[in-house]
């Protein structure tokens, strides 16, 4: 690929190339050359043996290519309520909206057209990386499904949750450990490439969907196997007061699932709007980390939670869309209300400074990916995944001369543009959304 392009070094740092020459092999960066302004890229390519004529070659002469986003927590099956609920709290939306819609999923035939649809949706607003949450039903296997039949890399969850939501619950903790296991096998099922892209999480739904017992056992099972664990934490004031009633011997949200052997690392905690900073110490000990989802945490009106003092522990951070207690597709939305609410949050005195362009471009990629332990995604540098987008300008907002720095795109962009501007989607090398640009 002959392309400007745009990914995270690190946390507080972003590399913008206007002129790179990137190798990629079997869905995998090789090397990246940074060409000097009229450089050859045949000199380039010659450095590693490579004959640049004969090559198959991708031209990029507009816009730029950035690596595709990481939606660490979302909800596939509440795609249908997307914009619904705004004006309720959590513990009264999952009643009167969630819960009754989730449990459609009953419907294998139901589940798999909506899932079908969801996972295109998303790979087609840049998300090539999602942690999705399914329903209690064992149709979220059609979720599975429908990632590895797009190529979509991704965690996928069935709801564990034996007491607490009426009608819609498990019979008891035994009966939903044997559901997860048969669950589980489902992924070795998977084409054996797919395999590599689509991964189980365990999803306890949150601590007061599960009785002690189903979280002991969930636990147990993650940390014997290693699995990924996705829950949600502390979103919610009166979510929380619950919390204590329920679990009155330990003293905090927190404490609660560490007691239960959930948090570690590959743990994914979404929202954590009103975490204490002795929870935050526990979670930055335990290696777990947290899906930031600014739009639900604001739709829901659950809070704004303090990011900053979650990175400022060292704490891992990703981006999450939550549909649908947020209601905006992708993480492009996302990055934009983290950034408002850090902004407000700043203004208001209650922190020391908002975050940055290169502290959010991190968290919508290289960090989500870091959260999912998907180390080698979210960036460009050697042998990382190539999951890339290509952007360049078709959305109103984008208007643009033509020949503009890659610099002033990028930036026009992520504040004024939309999944309009995404010309094409690859993971793990495979084109999986729009047309690349040697077609286009
Ligand atoms: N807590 C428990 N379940 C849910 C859910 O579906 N969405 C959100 N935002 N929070 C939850
Ligand atoms: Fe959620």
């Amino acid at each position: 690929y002959l392309t400007p392009i745009v990914h995270s070094l690190s946390l507080s740092k972003l590399e913008m190339v206007p002129h790179a020459l990137v190798a990629v092999s079997a869905g995998r960066v090789a090397w990246v050359e940074h060409l000097k302004d009229r450089q050859d890229p045949a000199e380039a390519a010659e450095k590693h043996g490579i004959d640049y004529e004969a090559a198959d070659k991708v031209v990029v002469s507009e816009g730029f290519m950035c690596p595709g986003f990481v939606d660490t927590h979302t909800h596939a099956p509440q795609y249908p309520n997307n914009g619904l609920g705004g004006s309720l709290q959590l513990l009264d939306w999952l009643v009167e909206l969630t819960f009754p819609l989730e449990q459609e999923y009953d419907d294998a035939a139901y589940a798999a057209k909506v899932y079908k649809e969801v996972v295109r949706r998303n790979l087609a607003v840049g998300t090539t990386t999602a942690c999705y949450y399914g329903t209690l039903h064992s149709t979220t296997t059609l979720l599975a499904d429908a990632c590895a039949a797009a190529g979509q890399r991704a965690l996928v969850g069935r709801c564990s949750m034996d007491t607490g939501s009426g009608t819609y619950v498990e019979a008891s903790a035994e009966e939903s450990m044997a559901t997860t296991d048969l669950f589980l096998q489902h992924f070795d099922t998977l084409p054996s490439e797919a395999q590599q892209l689509v991964k189980p999480v365990l999803t306890p739904r949150f601590a007061l969907s599960c009785t002690s017992q189903l979280m002991a056992d969930l636990g147990k099972l993650a940390n014997e196997r290693d699995l990924a664990v996705q829950t949600h934490i502390c979103e919610n004031p009166t979510e929380i007061a619950r919390v204590k009633e329920v679990f009155p011997a330990i003293s905090t949200y927190a404490g609660v699932y560490e007691a239960h052997g959930l948090l570690r690392k590959g743990t994914i905690l979404a929202h954590g709007v009103h975490l204490s900073e002795a929870e935050r110490a526990v979670i930055r000990r335990s290696g777990a980390g947290i899906s930031h989802c600014p739009g639900s945490n604001t739709n829901l009106n659950s809070g704004a939670a303090r990011v900053l003092a979650m990175l400022e522990a060292g704490i891992p951070v990703g981006l999450g869309s939550d549909c649908s207690g947020g209601c905006e597709m992708g993480i492009l939305p996302q990055l934009r209300n983290a950034s408002t609410v850090s902004r407000v949050l700043a203004f208001e005195g209650q922190t020391a400074r908002s975050l940055s362009t290169a502290e959010l471009f991190f968290l919508a990629t290289r960090g989500g990916a870091e959260l999912c332990r998907w180390d080698d995604v979210g960036h460009f540098e050697p042998g990382a995944q190539f999951d890339a987008l290509w952007v360049r300008p078709r959305s109103p907002g984008m208007w643009v001369e033509g020949g503009e720095a890659v610099e002033m795109v990028f930036e026009k962009w992520l504040c004024s543009g939309d999944d309009r501007d995404i010309g094409a989607v690859w993971v793990n090398g495979r084109l999986v959304s729009g047309a690349s640009p040697v077609e286009a």
